[in-house]
Formats: structure tokens, C-alpha cells, sequence
């Protein structure tokens, strides 16, 4: 796949200077967690595909290297994205790929359906968790497909093809219920799955397949019927804007006191999040496909709760911990999603947050001052957290390993830039 960008992340490092209030607007581009999904859904059939409101981030660069990988050819060129798929696809994806990128599991299910076979290395363990992968297994083996793991791989196999079945998750996992639909879509009869995600990139991706002649109805709702075709055809997709990209520029405006609108967003995918920031003291505003968010002095403690869509994001979590922060009074956080998302919170305390962690909630003392210093962004929402505190901290502060926000933002710092933050990128 052509390069998104020119660059060596891993020795960069972003220096915000903190104190400039951010005005002005910002607009945001396609769902990461959509798009990656959507270049594994073109698998399922041959020839040319497009994607457009692609984001230029790492991980789309990486799961372009995993399609390449099973014989597709990418394109990307001006946020659109061009996938050749042929006819026969070889039905792999190996460690060192899914290491970088624990979202390629995804290609189980597609793999299995047009190949009747597929291997992919176990993804393991990180930054967030354990993040087992025993639900995407499970809904898979109840379409018929048969695994072992051999030498850290999964290998897959369903030789009597897939056939539709009624599958009940215990959790709405997002890649168990795509990999299940990525599966059920070419299986032969109806597939059921019980309490799947119910996330906006999970309709979209619905909406894509249906548009390539699948037959999905119940996205977006607690049951979801996939009624099995005998094939898809390719079909141009433009991707939903970025939530939580939305959602990070908004604490942006909030954490710097500052005044920020953002364009080509769904505020309805926002509507937790800009609950809390409004209870948090942040005046909210809203159009159709816009929010403005003006930012107080000093937020207010807030509480919350991380869950599955419609709940509180946690890919959302650090953003809004490091803003209360920097409030009045002492919040309570749970995160419910990952066990290690709060690993964070070290390099946060760091700056001086007053933080408190009890197994899956912290505590969070709201305090006057946070002061800039060197810190490690441990993964992409994190990451962007940490150069959101550093908007609000006196002087300096210099967040390493910046290929975590590479993953999901693109040209984070210009974008912060242009609404008058202080705040480079450098080359160690
Ligand atoms: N889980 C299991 N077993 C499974 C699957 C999941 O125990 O078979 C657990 C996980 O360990 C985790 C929880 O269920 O504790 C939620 O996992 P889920 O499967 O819903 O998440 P995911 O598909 O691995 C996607 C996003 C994440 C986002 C989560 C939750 C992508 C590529 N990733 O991950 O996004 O946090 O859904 O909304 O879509 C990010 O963008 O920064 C990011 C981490």
C-alpha cells in the first residue's frame, strides 16, 4: 500500500507549551474503528473497492500491509482508499502484522468464509489488557467452523463451509459481533446474534456489506439477523466521522478554557460524552452534523461510568480524566471495558493530577495546577490525553512513543496548531 505520511514516529515526540485557550473549528475525518473493518468486509468479494473520508493514520497503513498480505492491492491517495481483491485470496495473517495491529483478527471470519480456511497469529495481550479473543472463537464455531492453536497461530477451519446459526453473546464485543457478521454474511441460511454491539461503526459496517448485497437487518439494535447470499460485489463506501476523534478535539476546547467547534461529526454519537462535559460545567452547543464546546475556567467533578455504546466510550476515558483533573472537587471513574486502561494515570500524576486507583475506578482530586514534564503515551487515546493535559499545564510537556496517536489521528498536532495551541512535533 502507498505511505500515508513520511515519517519515524517512533523517535518522535510532541512538545505542547500549555495556556493558549483554542478557538476556532476543526473537522474531523472517518471512523478508524469503521474503515479497519471495512477494508477486512472487502475481502468477502472480488474486485475493485473504495473507501472514501479515509483517515491518513498508522493503523489504516497497517491493515492496508494485512490486506497486501492476502493478495489485495491498496491504494491510497487523497482519503480514498482503493482495494483490488482477487479472486483467490491467501488466507493469512501472520504475527508480525497482527503484533502491530491486534484489530487483524478481524480477518478470521472473511477468510474462513471465502477460503473455508484461515490462519491467524494469536493476537495477545496489550497496552489495555488481557483482551481475549474467546467470543469471536465461539460465534464462529457455532457457524461450524472448527479451531486449533497451532504454535501461536489459530488455524481455522470449516471445510463443509459455514451455515447460519443463533449466536448469544455474553458481552457486546465489537470484534466478536464483526467478526460473526463478517462470517454470516456469505454463510449458507440465517444467522441470529444475540446482544451484539451496538456501536455507530458497527451499523456503518452493516451498511457497507448490505450495499454489497448482504442481507443485515437489526444494526444498531440488541438482535441482529444476517440472512446468508451467495455472493458481494464491490462497492463505493464514504466512512462516518470519527467519534472519538470528535469527542477528543471537543475536551480539547474544554481543557484549554478555550472555544472549539467541530465540523463533519454525529453529536448523537456523542451523546454521553456531551453530557458529561456539560455536567462538568462546558457549554455544549449542537447543529446536525456539529458541536461546539465552550470550555469553564474550572470544570466540576463529574462521574462516570465506561460501557458499550450508547454508554460512556472508554476510548474516551483519558480525555475526560485528564480534564477533571484540572476541576473542582473529586470524581469517581470506572472503567468497565480493560483492565489496564488506567496505566496511564501514572505518567498523569506525573503533571501533577491527584489520582487515586481502587481495581477499576479512580479517583480524581481535581487540582489548580497541572505542570508540564516528560511523559510516555502508552497507547492512542491515552496519548492524545496526555497532550490534552499538557494544553492546560504550566510550561512544557513532552509526550514520547507519539506512534500511539499516530494510530488514530490524523495530523494531530497541526490540527491543535490551527486552533492556537502551542505545540510542535519533533524529531529525537
Ligand atoms: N473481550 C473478551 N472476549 C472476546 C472479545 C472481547 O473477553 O472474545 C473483552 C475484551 O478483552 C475487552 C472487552 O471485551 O475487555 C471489549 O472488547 P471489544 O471486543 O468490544 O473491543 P475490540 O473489538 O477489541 C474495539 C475498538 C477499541 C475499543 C473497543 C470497545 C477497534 C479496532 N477497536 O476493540 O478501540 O476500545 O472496541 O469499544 O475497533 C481505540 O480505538 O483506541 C480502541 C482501543
Amino acid at each position: 500500500m502507498s505511505s500515508t505520511g513520511t515519517y519515524n514516529p517512533v523517535m518522535d515526540q510532541i512538545v505542547v507549551t500549555g495556556g493558549a485557550r483554542l478557538e476556532g473549528s476543526v473537522s474531523v475525518l472517518g471512523a478508524k474503528n469503521a474503515v479497519l473493518k471495512q477494508m477486512v468486509a472487502m475481502l468477502l468479494a472480488p474486485g475493485v473497492h473504495r473507501l472514501t473520508n479515509v483517515p491518513g493514520i498508522l493503523d489504516v497503513e497497517l491493515m492496508g500491509k494485512v490486506l497486501d498480505h492476502t493478495g489485495a492491492q491498496c491504494e491510497f491517495y487523497g482519503h480514498t482508499l482503493t482495494v483490488e481483491v482477487p479472486d483467490d485470496l491467501r488466507p493469512e495473517a501472520p504475527l508480525e502484522l497482527v503484533r502491530q495491529m491486534r484489530a487483524s483478527i478481524i480477518v478470521l471470519g472473511p477468510l474462513l468464509a471465502r477460503t473455508g480456511i484461515a490462519s491467524v497469529a494469536f493476537p495477545g495481550g496489550d497496552d489495555l489488557g488481557a483482551r481475549p479473543i474467546d467470543m469471536h472463537l465461539a460465534g464462529l464455531r457455532a457457524l461450524g467452523a472448527e479451531f486449533e492453536l497451532e504454535h501461536g497461530t489459530v488455524v481455522g477451519r470449516a471445510p463443509e463451509g459455514l451455515t447460519g446459526a443463533e449466536v448469544d453473546l455474553e458481552f457486546p464485543s465489537v470484534g466478536a459481533t464483526e467478526n460473526i457478521l463478517l462470517a454470516a454474511v456469505l454463510a449458507t441460511g440465517e444467522t441470529v446474534i444475540n446482544n451484539p454491539a451496538r456501536e455507530p461503526e458497527i451499523q456503518d459496517l452493516a451498511r457497507q456489506l448490505n450495499a454489497m448485497g448482504a442481507d443485515i437487518s437489526g444494526a444498531g439494535t440488541s438482535r441482529m439477523v444476517v440472512s446468508g447470499v451467495g455472493e458481494l460485489h464491490p462497492v463505493d463506501h464514504r466512512v462516518i466521522p470519527d467519534r472519538l476523534e470528535a469527542g477528543t478535539y471537543a475536551v480539547a476546547g474544554a481543557i484549554s478554557r478555550g472555544r472549539v467547534r467541530v465540523d463533519n461529526c454525529v453529536p448523537d454519537h456523542l451523546r454521553m460524552e456531551l453530557k458529561k462535559l456539560a455536567e462538568a460545567g462546558c457549554g455544549v452547543d449542537r447543529g446536525d452534523d456539529w458541536i461546539e464546546i465552550d470550555g469553564p475556567e474550572r470544570p466540576n467533578s463529574v462521574d462516570f461510568a465506561t460501557l458499550p455504546f450508547p454508554g460512556f466510550a472508554t476510548d474516551m476515558q483519558p480525555q475526560m480524566v485528564a480534564l477533571l483533573a484540572s476541576g473542582e472537587g473529586t470524581s469517581v471513574v470506572t472503567e468497565n471495558l480493560y483492565d489496564a486502561r488506567f496505566r496511564y494515570l501514572g505518567e498523569l500524576m506525573r503533571m501533577g493530577a491527584d489520582v487515586t486507583i481502587e481495581w477499576q475506578h479512580a479517583v480524581i482530586r481535581g487540582t489548580e495546577r497541572l505542570s508540564g514534564c516528560p511523559v510516555l503515551a502508552p497507547d492512542i487515546r491515552a496519548g492524545a490525553a496526555l497532550v490534552l493535559a499538557g494544553l492546560r499545564a504550566d510550561g512544557y510537556t513532552t509526550v514520547s512513543d507519539v506512534q500511539h496517536i499516530d494510530r488514530g489521528y490524523e495530523g494531530f498536532v497541526d490540527r491543535l496548531a490551527s486552533l492556537g495551541a502551542v505545540i510542535e512535533r519533533r524529531s529525537a
